[in-house]
C-alpha cells in the first residue's frame, strides 16, 4: 500500500512514525519532507502547496491514500483534485476549507448555525476609517477587541492589542499588505477572557470522532511572553476539558459545524481542529482549523493505538467512520519544541545537530524532525524555524513532561530555544 504524506513539518513526521508502525507496513512517501522522514520512507523534492506537482506526484506513485498537512494546499484545492483523479485523501474541500482560510466565512458560518464564537465584524480595507473609529469606540466603551487577518498568514495574522493605538495599527499593518491579500479583509474581534484548549475531530462527511483534546502554547517564551509561533510545545490530555465539557463542545460546535457544512452541499471531511476559550459563558470557538494541529500531533499520534493510525485514516477517506472506535489509551504525552535562534524572527539555517541518538535511547520519548535537512554528508543540520519536537509518553503528565525534556536537553545546535514551562498549567490543576 502506497501512502503520501504532503508536508514536511514536525506533524507530518509524527504522522509517518505512527503510520509506520501499522502491521500493514505501508510504504510511505512525504513531499516533502524533512530528514526525519527520509528514515521511513521516500521524500519527494515536491512543495506542500505546489497542487498540480502533488496531483501528478500522487498519480505517478498511484498513491492508495494522500494524507494533507498543512492547510495551504487544502485552501487551495488539492482535495479536490485528488478526487477528481480517483485517489483517496483525507483532507477537506476548499469549500470546506474556507473555515480556516478566511476568517470572514468562519465568522459568517458560526452565525448562521448559532455556533458559539466571540462577536465580531468584518471590514475590507475599502473601509479603513469605520473600522478604526470601531476600534476606538470599543476601547473607550472597556470593550477591547482583538485585529485578525481575514486569510492565512501562518498564524501571524492574529493581535491581541492592549490598546485601541495597538489595535488601529495592527489593522493597518494588515491593511497595508503586511499579510498580503490575506489582510485584505480584517476581522475585529470581542476579547474572550479563559483558558484555551485545542478540539480535534476526525470527520468522514457525517460521522466523527474526537480525539483527545490537547493544549498548545503559542507564545515564544516562557510564562506565555513574547510574540505568537505557530506553536513551542503542547500536551494532551489537556484536564480543563473535562469529560463533560468535552460532551458540550461536541454539541454545541463540533456538530452544529458538520451539519451545517451538509447543509450547504460540502460535507466536511478530513480533521477539524477547534481552538476554544473556555469562558465564563462556556467554550466559544476562538478559530477553525481544517487539519492536525502541529506540535499537537507529535503528542496525538503516540496516543494512538500502534496500529490504529492507518486504519482510521483509511476509514475516514472511505466515509467508513462509523464503523470504527477510537481506543486511545490513558497515558498522557508532552512535547517540547527546539527552536532556531531567532525564531519566530529570522534565523540561520544548515546548522549541525548532536545528540539525537542519545535522545532516543530514553524509554518513551520520541523526537520528532520539523525543520530538518540532510548535509551532503548524510549528517542532519537545521532548515527552518521549529527544528525538532521532543515528545515523552508516560503514565502521567509529569512522567511525559519528564521524558520530553530530558531528550529536548540531549538534542543539542547552536543557539537552541525552548519553553520551560510546557504543560505548567495542568500541573498546577492537579
Ligand atoms: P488564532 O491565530 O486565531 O488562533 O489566534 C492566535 C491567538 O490569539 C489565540 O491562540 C489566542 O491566544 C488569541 N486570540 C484569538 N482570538 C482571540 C479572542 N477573541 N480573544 C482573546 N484572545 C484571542
Ligand atoms: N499549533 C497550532 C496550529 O497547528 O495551528
Amino acid at each position: 500500500m502506497n501512502v503520501l504524506v504532503v508536508g514536511g513539518g514536525g506533524r507530518e513526521h509524527a504522522l509517518g512514525w505512527a503510520l509506520a508502525r501499522s502491521p500493514r507496513t505501508p510504504h510511505l512517501h512525504f513531499a516533502p519532507g524533512n530528514a526525519g522522514t527520509a528514515a521511513l520512507g521516500i521524500n519527494h523534492a515536491v512543495a506542500s502547496d505546489d497542487v498540480s506537482a502533488l496531483v501528478a506526484l500522487a498519480r505517478d506513485l498511484s498513491a492508495d491514500l494522500v494524507i494533507v498537512g498543512p492547510e495551504a494546499p487544502l485552501v487551495a484545492g488539492l482535495v479536490d483534485r485528488l478526487r477528481d483523479a480517483g485517489i483517496s485523501v483525507v483532507g477537506p474541500s476548499a469549500y470546506a476549507a474556507q473555515l480556516e482560510g478566511s476568517k470572514a466565512f468562519a465568522k459568517a458560518f458560526m452565525q448562521r448555525y448559532g455556533i458559539p464564537t466571540a462577536a465580531h465584524r468584518t471590514f475590507q480595507a475599502l473601509e479603513a476609517a469605520e473600522a478604526e473609529a470601531y476600534i476606538r469606540a470599543s476601547f473607550t466603551a472597556g470593550r477591547p477587541v482583538v485585529v485578525k487577518a481575514s486569510g492565512l498568514a501562518a498564524g501571524k495574522g492574529v493581535v491581541v492589542a492592549d490598546s485601541a493605538d495597538e489595535a488601529v495599527e495592527a489593522l493597518h499593518a494588515a491593511f497595508d499588505g503586511a499579510f498580503g491579500a490575506a489582510g485584505n479583509e480584517v476581522v475585529l474581534e470581542e476579547r474572550l477572557a479563559g483558558e484555551e484548549a485545542s478540539v480535534f475531530a476526525l470527520c468522514d462527511g457525517t460521522t466523527y470522532l474526537v480525539l483527545p483534546p490537547a493544549q498548545d502554547h503559542k507564545r515564544a517564551l516562557d510564562g506565555d511572553a513574547g510574540p505568537n509561533t505557530g506553536g513551542m510545545g503542547a500536551y494532551a490530555p489537556a484536564p480543563v476539558v473535562t469529560g463533560q465539557r468535552l460532551t458540550e463542545i461536541c454539541r454545541t460546535v463540533v456538530e452544529p459545524t458538520l451539519m451545517g457544512m451538509q447543509a450547504e452541499g460540502h460535507p466536511f471531511t478530513g480533521v477539524l481542529f477547534v481552538g476554544l476559550m473556555l469562558t465564563q459563558d462556556g467554550p466559544k470557538v476562538i478559530e477553525y482549523n481544517v487539519r492536525l494541529g502541529d506540535p499537537e500531533t507529535q503528542v496525538l499520534m503516540p496516543l494512538l493505538p500502534t496500529n490504529q493510525t492507518l486504519e482510521l485514516f483509511e476509514a475516514l477517506a472511505h466515509g467508513r467512520l462509523g464503523a470504527l472506535r477510537l481506543r486511545t489509551d490513558d497515558r498522557h504525552a508532552a512535547t517540547v519544541v527546539l527552536a532556531a535562534p531567532g525564531y519566530p524572527g529570522s534565523y540561520p539555517k544548515g546548522l549541525p545537530v548532536s545528540g539525537l541518538d542519545e535522545a532516543a535511547a530514553i524509554e518513551g520519548a520520541t523526537v520528532f524532525h520539523a525543520g530538518t535537512a540532510l548535509a551532503p554528508d548524510g549528517s542532519v543540520v537545521t532548515d527552518g524555524g521549529r527544528v525538532f519536537a521532543a515528545t515523552g509518553v508516560g503514565d502521567s503528565l509529569p512522567e511525559a513532561l519528564d521524558r520530553a525534556y530530558r531528550a529536548a536537553d540531549l538534542v543539542r545546535f547552536d543557539g537552541k530555544h525552548l519553553r520551560h514551562d510546557i504543560g505548567r498549567r495542568a500541573l498546577n490543576r492537579v
